[in-house]
């Protein structure tokens, strides 16, 4: 992965206490931290006034300890970088891998985004600019938005929907050049598929393109709504991990000027072939080998040990790395 700028992706860890990150989060980020790392994007972070997606999910605020993680990611040697999210009132994560009913979720994602007026969505957007605003001033220098996963902005940018994607991806365009003006770098995160094969063969390119269209500096390309299949979100099968790649590949060739972050266990990957234009995101590996870039091996082996709101418990193990 040489001469590509290597990220590592946001981690829902669950080390929090009462509402704030602990210093296991701390550690968890600075320890994965390095000059061979270019960003570490601390995930996911609920923007002020937002909603987590689990009782553990960190909402973003003036505390201290915000700033400290930012530090400490930047003295071990890599850009400290935040994802900003939010779900809704009563949003709840599936436990399952697979929804028995992913057609219901997509039903009442419209039927949520319908019923928010022009005001709640602004609401929504003005959230996000002072999450970014209150971020930066704490030293974080990459400001992701998350619009994957079926939280609440992946479901306003999607045309196919929210039928007033437009006004949204307008407003999105206004805040990458806020965070541009203000010295930060940006990306938004999207998940080029939901899961649901029905939805997913309609519209897809056109969905994708809007989004490449939006001036933030990288689309970092996931895969996956996480009340849909989360197997597309942490592909562990080569089918899976193959087709995720292939996409992501593939919609880099067809937007060769704009670059993008792709992920799905990438560090296998032959890089030296790979468009210059993508770079790797990297999630499990990291999380099973705090030094995997120095190393390139012993990195994650599936053992699904992460997954720990799907497992029941409130923060993430791993069944290769053992915290201190
Ligand atoms: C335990 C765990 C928590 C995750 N939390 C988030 C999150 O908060 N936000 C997000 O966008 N992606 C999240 N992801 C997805 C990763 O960022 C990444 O896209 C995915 O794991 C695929 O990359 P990998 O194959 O390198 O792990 C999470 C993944 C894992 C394993």
């Amino acid at each position: 992965m040489k001469n590509r700028l290597t990220f590592f992706l946001p981690v829902n860890t669950g080390y929090v206490t009462e509402g704030l990150p602990d210093h296991r989060f701390l550690d968890f980020y600075s320890g994965r931290s390095s000059a061979s790392l270019y960003c570490a994007i601390v995930g996911n972070v609920v923007v002020p006034g937002g909603h987590g997606s689990n009782s553990s999910t960190p909402v973003l605020s003036d505390a201290p300890i915000w700033g400290q993680i930012a530090e400490a990611i930047k003295v071990a040697g890599s850009k400290p970088g935040v994802q900003l999210a939010t779900a809704w009132q009563g949003y709840t994560g599936n436990k399952k891998f697979r929804s028995s009913e992913p057609k219901v979720f997509l039903s009442e994602a419209r039927q949520l985004v319908d019923q928010m007026d022009a005001d709640a969505i602004e609401k929504v957007l003005r959230s996000f600019e002072l999450g970014a605003h209150i971020a930066i001033e704490h030293g974080f220098e990459h400001i992701q938005i998350h619009a994957a996963h079926g939280y609440l902005l992946s479901l306003l940018v999607d045309q196919r929907i929210n039928h007033r994607a437009a006004v949204v991806l307008d407003r999105l365009v206004i805040l990458a050049e806020q965070i541009k003006s203000r010295g930060a770098e940006s990306s938004i995160r999207i998940s080029m598929r939901t899961g649901d094969e029905v939805f997913d063969s309609v519209g897809m390119n056109i969905f994708h393109d809007s989004i490449v269209r939006l001036p933030f500096d990288f689309i970092d390309l996931s895969s996956g709504f996480y009340n849909v299949d989360k197997r597309l979100i942490y592909p562990a099968t080569s089918t899976f991990i193959e087709s995720r790649f292939l996409e992501s590949v593939r919609l880099g060739i067809r937007h060769p000027h704009r670059p993008f972050i792709i992920s799905g266990h990438v560090s296998a990957k032959n890089w030296d072939d790979m468009a210059p234009n993508l770079h790797p995101g990297l999630c499990r590996d990291l999380i099973a080998n705090p030094n995997f870039l120095s190393e390139h091996k012993n990195g994650c082996r599936n053992y699904s040990k992460c997954h720990y709101y799907s497992r029941g418990t409130d923060s993430l193990t791993c069944g290769r790395w053992t915290k201190k």
